[in-house]
């Protein structure tokens, strides 16, 4: 079969990477893909940009492709799946009414509440004045959301009213995310520890992937600014059993039966971004209707199954008939970013030093991001660059070769963390 992968991230070089894997899979289209999907096996990249739909349309048309895996966010909740499936193209993904998960917080935090899905308290506002009273009543620090999409950066933790006030006014007036802050979300501080929850979903049955944890900050020991994720890995040690029980309970089957009552099944792939209390509760902190990226590079790495297979499976509404089986070792993912990341516009085309020339082995792998293939050279492009993935026995292991690869790649003002995987290896300790 052929397959048209959305998307051009670490993510989609995972996916693409996992596709090929498939003997049911014959060709890989990349719309528009990196230099890593440029260089796999079976796989070709598209000049088509994610969001270009009518441009997607045409040609998953004209190649007769036989299924369409869409990655980032922006074109699924630009309706991509309503446009695939009303030409009977078949497509593995939300519908736009039910990607207003991620879409609109608004519509999520409603949706929750209305559900019984624990999260977060919050408040709903799209003007100023209403949104300063609010303000001055309540405890800091606090959490501002841009309602729409904001390409992950639309989060901002506040530490005092006066700050609260400033960026309550810049995104309710505009200035700073567009559309995406005309309305904005109050939230609740919440504390504790974060973990990744991503299930394949057909509408009705859920298929939980690996558990996964990634590091949202920029810096060493979770600070600095957020970021889209420096790194992740899989299992997450976090949630034992009990609670892998208690977030399908409380969280995703009362999401995915919610949507499907309100006549918008959920297809496609669902991640659960959680807060786990020192009670050991989870609590939601958003929903991404797409698989996560970081998540994906470890997560898909430990995956046995065909995933092509899985897809179709979930199409035809029979993931109830499919169980996904695990390497049962721990894969960990180091993100190598470029130099400004995530703050500033970042140099692209600087030559990439000491990728290895082919495959590193199965339990080794370079997935790349913001990368193109130029000069005969693989060259920068973008923020996030590369995500340097390992399987090891144990997270130590995975984290030693992991970072033992890391150590031979470069560019100027190439930068990465060196702790990817603390909790886990303090946990397992
Ligand atoms: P989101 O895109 O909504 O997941 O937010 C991005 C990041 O902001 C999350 O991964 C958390 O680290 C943090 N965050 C979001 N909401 C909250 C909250 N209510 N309390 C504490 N941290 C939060
Ligand atoms: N790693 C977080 C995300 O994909 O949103």
């Amino acid at each position: 079969m052929k397959v048209l992968v959305v998307g051009g991230g670490g993510r989609e070089h995972a996916l693409t990477w996992k596709l090929g894997h498939s003997e049911r899979v014959s060709r890989i289209f990349v719309a528009p893909g990196n230099g890593g999907t440029a260089t796999e096996p079976k796989a070709t990249n598209i000049p088509i940009s994610a969001e270009d739909l009518p441009a997607l349309l045409d040609f998953a048309r004209q190649e007769q492709v036989d299924l369409t895996l869409v990655g980032p966010e922006a074109p699924l909740v630009a309706g991509i799946v309503d446009r695939f499936s009303e030409e009977q193209l078949p497509v593995f993904g939300p519908c736009a009414a039910a990607a207003r998960l991620e879409g609109s917080k608004a519509f999520a935090k409603r949706f929750m509440q209305q559900h019984r899905i624990p999260t977060a308290r919050y408040e709903v506002f799209s003007d100023f004045r209403d949104a300063r009273d609010y303000i001055e009543s309540m405890p800091v620090p606090m959490v501002i959301k841009a309602d729409g999409l904001a390409g992950g950066k639309g989060v901002l933790i506040v530490g005092d009213h006066e700050q609260a006030a400033c960026c309550a006014r810049e995104m309710l007036s505009g200035e700073r995310f567009g559309d995406a802050g005309r309305q904005v979300v109050f939230e609740e501080f919440l504390r504790g520890e974060e973990a990744s929850f991503i299930c394949m979903v057909d509408g009705r049955h859920v298929l939980p992937l690996a558990t996964s944890q990634d590091h949202k900050r920029r810096d060493a020991g979770d600070e600095g600014p957020n970021t889209g994720g420096m790194g992740a890995y899989s299992p997450a040690p976090v949630v034992d059993a009990v609670l892998h029980r208690r977030i399908l309970d409380e969280v995703i089957y009362p999401t995915v039966n919610g949507l499907a009552e309100q006549g918008t099944p959920y297809v496609g792939f669902l991640y659960a971004g959680l807060m786990i209390d020192s009670q050991k509760n989870p609590h939601v902190l958003e929903f991404n209707c797409r698989f996560g990226d970081p998540e994906a590079q470890p997560i898909l790495m430990r995956m046995h199954s065909d995933l092509a297979e899985l897809c179709m499976a979930a199409l035809a509404g029979r993931l109830d008939e499919h169980a996904i089986q695990w390497d049962l070792r721990t894969a960990l993912g180091v993100v190598l970013a470029a130099g400004g990341y995530p703050l500033e516009a970042c140099k692209s085309g600087a030559v990439i030093k000491g990728l290895p020339a082919a495959e590193t082995g199965s339990s080794r792998k370079v997935f790349h991001a913001g990368t193109r293939l130029g000069d005969g050279a693989v060259l920068t492009q973008g923020g996030r660059v590369l995500c340097v993935t390992a399987l090891g026995d144990t997270v130590r292991d995975a984290r030693r070769d992991a970072y033992d690869l890391v150590r031979q790649i470069s560019w100027p003002q190439m930068f990465y963390r060196e702790d990817i995987g603390h909790r886990a290896v303090s946990e397992n300790a």
